[in-house]
């Protein structure tokens, strides 16, 4: 277990943000959290639980504690003729997961290869990419209650999940700190390629397998999404937003050539990329934030940016999307402070 005081979040989020924790506490297993909970009189307030900082903007210093799992393991603890179940570690980076899988042969996570982030996390925001979301193979969530440090599981429809929503981040948003993610994975399986220009990228590769399932949705994102490491983001910046659909009736008159996606009763959901494309965003730099080159949904710190750089620009764009097509887009990334 390890606490720090006045702390740089630097290289705790993937924005590359230089904001600071009054307390920043991390823990390696079930019991240090519970411990740390047990005496959180001596801790300042509020709590904010983070993984890997990927889908996070700090607007502000944080004045309260910051904490982080460092649970790792990842555990066969179920199997069946054609699928395993594993126990994740919370701290787990979401891609060694992803990665093991694919070597030992389980299907259903390869479409989620290289999304940054860690595992608990993965399951707080219903990751998803090329078709598949982590709600499909999320078993259970353990998850210790913040207020009390009793264990809680969750199967997987009390989580509520949908679109890049869960409990943990609605209802139940700070109340729990995620221990394990439950996972099932098929043996085998048919692949789910129909999303984008997947298959078409697999036509490069001799044989549709796990691997090569894998290598292409790499190939996909290096290609199109900034590596955090060398240029600070945070992926898709806003959501997609969905509409209905003679909302989406009236736009498509205007723009034919609008791409969408069915969404859930009868309403289509838009790509907000295509939407901030459009408005003529894509490569634009203000001060020290800018719009991708190479995917208008995500910005990018151009270096030495401050949340309030980014913010102010998500918001000017927010404003043409608004004007152009009276749709409001809504983040997809968490502010923090401001
Ligand atoms: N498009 C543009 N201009 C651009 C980029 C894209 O017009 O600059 C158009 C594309 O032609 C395409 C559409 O917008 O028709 C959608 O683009 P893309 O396939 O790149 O996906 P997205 O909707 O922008 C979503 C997820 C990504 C995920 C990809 C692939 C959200 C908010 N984002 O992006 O997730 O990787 O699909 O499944 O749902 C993330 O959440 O951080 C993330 C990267």
């Amino acid at each position: 277990m390890e606490r720090h005081n006045h702390y740089s979040l630097l290289a705790r989020n993937t924005f590359g943000i230089d904001a600071r924790a009054e307390a920043f506490v991390e823990y390696g297993t079930v019991e240090e959290l519970r411990q740390l909970l047990s005496g959180k009189e001596a801790l300042p307030l509020p709590f904010l639980h983070i993984g890997a900082g990927s889908n996070l903007l700090f607007v502000s210093d944080f004045e309260g504690t910051v904490f982080h799992s460092a649970i790792k393991g990842i555990d066969v603890v179920g199997e069946t003729e054609d699928s395993v179940c594993l126990r994740v570690g919370a701290g787990e980076l979401w891609d060694d997961f992803v990665s093991v899988c694919v070597r030992r042969g389980w299907h259903g996570v390869e479409n989620l290869s290289l999304i940054p982030g860690e595992v608990g996390a993965a399951a707080v925001q219903n990751i998803g990419a090329y078709g598949v979301e982590a709600k499909d193979v999320i078993g259970k969530v353990h998850a210790v209650e913040i207020r009390t440090g009793r264990r809680k599981v969750f199967l997987n429809r009390d989580c509520r999940y949908s679109y890049r929503q869960s409990i943990f981040k609605g209802e139940q948003k700070g109340k729990y700190a995620v221990t394990h993610v439950d996972f099932t994975l098929q043996k085998a399986g048919a692949f789910r390629l129909d999303y984008g220009n997947l298959r078409d990228e697999l036509r490069k590769y001799p044989e549709v397998n796990l691997e090569n399932v894998r290598r292409a949705v790499i190939a996909i994102r290096e290609a199109k999404l900034p590596d955090p490491k060398v240029t600070g983001n945070a992926g898709s910046f806003f959501m997609n937003p969905v509409v209905p659909a003679d909302v989406y009736g009236r736009l498509r008159q205007e723009y034919p050539d609008m791409p969408c996606y069915p969404a859930d009763g009868g309403c289509v959901k838009l790509p907000a990329a295509w939407l901030i494309d459009r408005c003529g965003w894509k490569g634009k730099t203000v001060g020290r934030a800018g719009v991708h080159d190479r995917q208008a949904l995500v910005l990018v710190n151009r270096g030495g940016a401050s949340g309030r750089d980014i913010v102010r620009l998500s918001e000017e764009i927010c404003r043409s999307v608004q004007e152009k097509f009276g749709i409001g887009l809504r983040p997809e990334v968490n502010f923090i402070g401001g």
